[in-house]
């Protein structure tokens, strides 16, 4: 199967800080990666890094087989590339369903895409029936018209993931779903992550790693702006290396 992200000796440096070094990170179509490792690994910075919120001082990114290491992220969104972010990103002053429906908009692919989305019925049609699938999708449905300053936080985080199934992505870049949620609200995501899996390829930042060993394919730990290991869950959470690195420093974060 062909790389759909593969990533060349991609470096960030902040001053003198190496937030990432040399990383070579690949996923394939539809696979399903997870990344872990310690607190101010570099796991965010290599995701900033993929969307092109930042970028790299040194080294290469392609996406489906193009060099986007310059292209600005609204451009890498309407490639296929859609994230959520760790601290929840969404508009609490708009309804649930115009934060879907502005987010949807904006980075729909085509350039055109506000202009025809007022004024082509077609195309609105399109992005309604888009938008109303994610939220069904994520189970917010009933609280379309709800302000978004209502929800809860496990709710806010269904949303800002159903922006991301409404974009149709070819990959869903998630930065920790769980943190932060009940234990009612994770096996709400865990769940939806079951679901819309098979539709496109996830990379899934967490430190509850109990929680996603078993949906993700491929593990990398990431330590110190590296990837220390990667490969297969299991074994890779049996490499010493790792277990000295991540549960010597974070054994709390890692157990739950
Ligand atoms: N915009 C920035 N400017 C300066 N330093 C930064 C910036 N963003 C990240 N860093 C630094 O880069 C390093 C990696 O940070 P990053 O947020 O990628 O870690 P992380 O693995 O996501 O950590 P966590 O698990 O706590 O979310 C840290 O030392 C952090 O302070
Ligand atoms: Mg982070």
């Amino acid at each position: 199967m062909s790389d759909l992200i593969s990533t060349q000796d991609l470096t960030k440096r902040f001053d003198g800080l190496v937030a990432v070094n040399q990383v070579n990170f690949s996923l394939q179509e539809g696979q399903v990666a997870g990344i872990i490792g310690p607190n101010g690994s570099g796991k965010t910075t290599l995701f900033n890094l993929l969307s092109g919120f930042f970028p790299p001082s040194a080294g290469r990114i392609t996406f489906c087989g193009k060099d986007i290491t310059k292209i600005p992220p609204h451009k890498r969104v309407g490639m296929g590339m859609a994230r959520t972010f760790q601290l929840v990103s969404v508009f609490d002053s708009l309804t649930v369903w115009e934060n879907l429906v502005l987010s949807t908009i904006r980075f729909k692919r085509d350039q055109q895409s506000v202009q025809s989305f007022f004024f082509a019925p077609a195309r609105k049609r399109i992005v309604v029936d888009d938008c109303l699938k994610s939220l069904e999708l994520v189970g917010l449905e009933k609280k379309a018209s709800a302000r978004t300053s209502e929800l809860s936080y496990g709710e806010k985080r269904m949303l800002e993931i159903a922006i991301g199934l409404s974009l149709k992505p070819r990959v869903l870049l998630l930065d920790e779903p769980l943190s932060g949620l009940s234990d009612h609200e994770i096996g709400g995501v865990l769940d939806l992550i079951h679901r819309v899996k098979k539709n496109f390829a996830l990379v899934i930042i967490e430190h509850k790693i109990s929680k996603i060993v078993s949906v993700v394919k491929k593990l990398s730990v990431m330590n110190e702006g590296k990837i220390l290991c990667e490969g297969d869950p299991e074994q890779v959470l049996r490499d010493p290396a790792v277990r000295e690195c991540y549960w010597g420093k974070e054994e709390e974060n890692c157990s739950t």
